[in-house]
């Protein structure tokens, strides 16, 4: 690609992701791929992108910014891969997704000498890195505290960049305080009732068999009381009983 044109490409994540993925953002997610702020809140309502847009970002840095370091952040092995996924999808590479020990990161190094790498969360694996220029920590609300308040000096140095996004999962932790403070994070909320791809006729139907609790929890980003929920929080957790030892709620 020419010069004049790359660059074009390197200024403009919103133009790269068209022409080199051919991929089309939602108006908001292309609002936060052009967004400058080095702190942003996602909260999304599920499947409406917002692992996607962080993906977008994180690879658009990698390219056009050599020697930079991205990490992803999960509160577990299944979503860190899953989020890596689509970033190597996104590149191209996807047999650099397999992970290879079940329990180690996974990284993406570009000839340029950027590095992707997405960590699992847990405290072992994720101290050590420092010079972040990129920080994406998916599925934030169930993202522990102290692991949370432990990543974030990985970004002092490098003046870098912070991305928080997830569907709210009760009114407590530090995602739930991050959204409500007065600090100065660029804030953006997207219910399922904005996503073009989810028909409302779905949402009917979810709102029926969830109840209105977790329906406004899951489709319209609330953060919801867990003393008000037609279940006890722990038979929930139940029912992804092979992830609960890693969230470390
Ligand atoms: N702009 C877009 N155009 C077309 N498809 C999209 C777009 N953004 C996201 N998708 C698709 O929508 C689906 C959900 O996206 P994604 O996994 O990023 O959502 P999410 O908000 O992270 O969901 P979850 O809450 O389940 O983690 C995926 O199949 C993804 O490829
Ligand atoms: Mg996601």
């Amino acid at each position: 690609m020419g010069g004049a044109a790359d660059l074009a490409l390197a200024l403009d994540p919103v133009a790269w992701a068209r022409a080199a993925l051919a991929f089309e953002p939602d108006a908001w997610q292309a609002q936060v791929l052009r967004s400058a702020s080095r702190r942003i809140l996602l909260n999304c309502a599920r499947q409406t992108g917002k692992s996607t847009v962080t993906a977008l970002m994180a690879l658009h840095m990698a390219i056009y910014r050599p020697g930079s370091l991205v990490l992803l952040l999960s509160p577990t092995l299944r979503q860190s891969s899953e989020l890596f996924k689509r970033v190597a999808d996104f590149y191209r590479h996807p047999a650099e997704a397999v992970p290879s020990q079940a329990e180690s990161a996974l990284r993406l190094e570009l000839a340029s000498g950027s590095r992707i790498i997405s960590l699992p969360g847990k405290e072992g694996t994720v101290r050590g890195y420092s010079g972040v220029d990129l920080l994406v920590v998916d599925e934030a609300a169930r993202v522990a505290d102290e692991l949370y308040y432990s990543v974030r000096p990985m970004l002092a140095v490098s003046n870098g960049r912070l991305v928080a996004l997830s569907t709210p999962f009760g009114a407590r932790g530090w995602w739930y305080e991050a959204w409500h403070s007065p600090a100065a994070w660029e804030r953006y909320e997207i219910p399922a009732t904005q996503c073009p791809r989810i028909r409302p006729e779905f949402l009917e139907e979810e709102r029926r068999a969830l109840g209105e609790w977790w329906y406004r929890q899951e489709y319209m980003c609330e953060f919801l009381d867990a003393e008000t929920a037609a279940f006890r929080r722990e038979d929930v957790l139940r029912l992804w009983s092979d992830e609960v030892e890693t969230w470390q709620l």
